[in-house]
């Protein structure tokens, strides 16, 4: 836990190892979602897909039990990831999470029946749960306020290149059809997050909300420059009480609009779509007109653009702030779906049809990976008060990872359904949905404290002189 080093004026260059090794939550994430699209293709021919734990089911419902395990599991990973996050500590939970990850690869890689192969999905996507709440708020609070946004959008862009890096590797073993290469390769990023994860400091506000004041201020040392540290210290002091909060807390009056923001949010990110995408692209593609190898490229494609944008979000998310990007993006999104189903009514997709269809789609990834897709995960990770950050960020979470789910399990049938353009429509017309909810209802969180956003909070709630700090856990006095 050293790493004093600074860039020279404000900034202390070790807050971004930190940062970017705590991403790797985010590389977990991304991959163990993007892997099994592929990886599915060939477990079809190792395991005669006919009954699991002795009940006899079609080929395509074990399909989508095998598919959807990691999502049950990071439903699961979720719910006890935010509590977690708050009793442990942070640290201390990424660690777990890179244990479960690593076991869950490991029995997925070795399973000798389709059943082994379901508890590894389901062990892995619990590992996964964990990382997804406890990445960004590990960065959040390890942050400086004026390059937060950036650096918890890290893990962002780990999620979208562990995405490109799963589709990669499909195609790298799809040759030899292995798929148990596919999915043991997670063990990889999960070795070197524990191994790095044991350097690295607790979060200084959780330390300091554990009574550890002088581990608080020596974190933060190692992570400002000398000048902030106390007076972030203060900062953490004035805001912080020392219960722990509950699953009541967030239904206190003053802390249930953020519960509708980031509910709602969590809700919209994956209503609008984005899923369909990252997991059916080639079928998407397919019906363009496109190849199946050609597919499988411009799927790639799809992965690159993702990243690109998100490295864009990264580098513009603290200086435009977080509602333009957000705005701008859910525009954009609402406007490629418009497109998109326009393309799929008109008759003969081939030639230029297909490919105005094709462009739309990688530039509703790219509106995505600018607004909803980062802001939603730095959003959560900041407006919550400290005393119930984990346990918000766990509801949160795992509202995302059920809508991830029913997305994905409805998508193929919906188009059976009401036809592309009508799916896309649905999607669109949620996305102008999100769009207004967000202009009406989230805040910006630009360059601010954690705890100046928590006092806004008090303020709007109880008024500036309402007393500075009203008690979390109790309502009546
Ligand atoms: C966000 C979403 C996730 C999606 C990814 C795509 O992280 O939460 O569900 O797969 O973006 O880039």
């Amino acid at each position: 836990m050293t790493g004093t080093g600074t860039t020279g004026n404000d900034r202390n260059s070790f807050v971004y190892v930190v940062a970017a090794l705590a991403a790797l939550n985010g590389l977990l994430f991304g991959f163990d979602t993007g892997v099994i699209s592929g990886a599915m293709l060939y477990i079809r021919h190792t395991f005669e897909l006919a009954t699991v734990f002795g009940y006899s089911m079609n080929a395509s419902l074990i399909e989508g039990i095998i598919v959807s395990g990691a999502m049950i599991g990071a439903i699961i990973g979720a719910a006890l990831g935010g509590r977690l996050a708050d009793r442990l500590g942070r640290r201390r939970l990424i660690l777990v999470g890179a244990v479960v990850f690593f076991v869950g690869s490991f029995i997925m890689a070795i399973a000798p029946t389709v059943e082994i192969l379901i508890v590894g999905r389901i062990v892995d996507g619990i590992g996964v749960g964990f990382a997804s709440v406890v990445g960004p708020l590990y960065i959040s609070e390890i942050s400086p306020p004026k390059i937060r946004g950036s650096l918890v959008s890290l893990n962002q862009l780990t999620i979208t290149s562990g995405i490109l890096i799963a589709y990669l590797v499909n195609f790298a073993f799809a040759a030899g059809g292995e798929w148990r290469w596919m999915l043991g390769l997670g063990m990889v990023p999960a070795a070197v997050l524990f191994v790095g994860m044991l350097f690295m400091p607790e979060s200084p506000r959780w330390l300091y909300e554990h009574g550890r004041e002088s581990d608080a201020r020596e974190v933060l040392a190692s992570t400002r420059v000398e000048t902030q540290v106390e007076d972030e210290l203060r900062e953490i002091k004035e805001t912080i009480r020392t219960e722990s909060g509950t699953l009541r807390d967030l239904l206190e009056p003053w802390v249930r609009p953020m519960l509708i923001v980031g509910v709602g949010l969590a809700v919209f990110q994956q209503v609008t779509g984005i899923n369909t995408v990252m997991y059916y692209a080639p079928t998407i593609l397919e019906s363009t007109g496109f190849a199946d190898t050609d597919s499988i490229l411009a799927t790639v494609g799809i992965g690159v653009v993702n990243v690109v944008m998100t490295v864009v979000a990264v580098l513009l998310i603290d200086r435009t702030g977080r509602r333009p990007l957000l705005l701008v993006g859910l525009a954009g999104m609402s406007a490629m779906l418009a497109v998109l189903g326009i393309a799929f009514y008109l008759p003969g997709l081939s030639g230029a049809i297909g490919w105005i269809a094709t462009g739309s789609l990688m530039l509703y990834v790219a509106f995505f990976a600018i607004g909803l897709g980062p802001v939603f995960w730095l959003l959560i990770s900041e407006i919550y008060p400290m005393e119930i950050r984990g346990t918000a960020m766990g509801v949160v979470t795992v509202v995302n990872w059920a809508g991830n789910l029913l997305v994905s399990l409805t998508f193929l049938r919906l188009i059976d359904i009401v036809g592309q353009t009508g799916t896309f429509w649905l999607y669109g017309a949620l996305s102008v949905l999100a769009l207004l909810f967000c202009y009406r209802l989230v805040p910006e969180t630009k360059g601010r404290s954690l705890e100046a956003i928590e006092g806004d909070l008090r303020e709007t709630a109880f008024g500036a002189d309402a007393g500075e700090r009203p008690q979390v856990t109790e309502t009546d006095d």
